[in-house]
């Protein structure tokens, strides 16, 4: 069944990019049965416009599982979620730069030696991590002949994806927030505070939820960053 808060399009937009065979069945005949006769031609026109986002998750779900095949790209996903979930017109470059945001980790070594000495809300880090993660999207898109105009807005919204500073950044980096907290501040808990101590934990968690921008997004997060704040000082 359709989620009631989210449109058709949506749903199709969220269920052909995971695309299990038997999701993608049960959506084409919704469709088939909502739209009649245009049906066909409407899924079409939704699978090329989903085209894109596809190949940019097949490149970062490769590039992050090169590095640790056990690596969860959970986070990706959810990112994804909450930014339609914040703006329900999310298009698909909005889409792109949720899941892309990241990429410069997967080649990025942050190990416990490269924190050392350093805050885990580093400005200096965090601009270069933001820089080469959009400089790489970039580099894909174009070399894939992507929309020029999409193109920009996307290297916009990766470039600000840390602190934001426009509508578009501002949406990709509340949905990060709001994804960190639910899906990766739980497991930091744990790894963080054993590799860096509850002090410096806390500080990223403050900074990924102190950073959100909407209200809407505050209030979905802040149950999420009030746990895992009581998570680290019962750890
Ligand atoms: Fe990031
Ligand atoms: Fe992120």
């Amino acid at each position: 069944m359709i989620p009631e808060h989210l449109t058709l399009e949506q749903c199709l937009r969220q269920c052909f990019v995971p695309a299990k065979k038997s999701k993608r069945k049960l959506f084409i005949g919704i469709i088939r049965k909502e739209k009649g006769l245009g049906g066909v031609r409407y899924i079409r026109r939704l699978l090329h416009k989903s085209h894109m986002l596809n190949k940019v998750k097949r490149l970062v779900d490769t590039a992050f599982l090169k590095k640790d095949p056990k690596k969860s790209l959970k986070h990706f996903e959810r990112t994804i979620y909450w930014a339609q979930q914040l703006n329900p017109d999310a298009d698909e470059a909005v889409l792109i730069a949720a899941y892309a945001h990241d990429i410069a980790r997967a080649f990025a070594k942050e190990d416990a030696e490269f924190w050392n000495g350093k805050e885990l809300n580093d400005a200096d880090y965090l601009d270069s991590h933001q820089k080469e993660s959009a400089r790489m999207i970039v580099e894909f898109l174009e070399k894939e002949g992507y929309d020029k105009e999409k193109i920009k807005r996307v290297e916009h919204m990766v470039r600000y994806h840390e602190v934001g500073g426009s509508p578009e950044s501002d949406l990709i980096k509340d949905a990060d927030s709001i994804s960190y907290l639910e899906v990766n501040a739980p497991k930091h808990v744990e790894k963080f505070g054993r590799m860096f101590g509850k002090e410096k934990t806390k500080t990223k968690f403050d900074f990924m939820f102190n950073r959100i921008s909407s209200e809407k997004a505050k209030k979905v997060a802040e149950p999420m960053y009030k746990k895992v704040v009581e998570m680290l000082e019962e750890s």
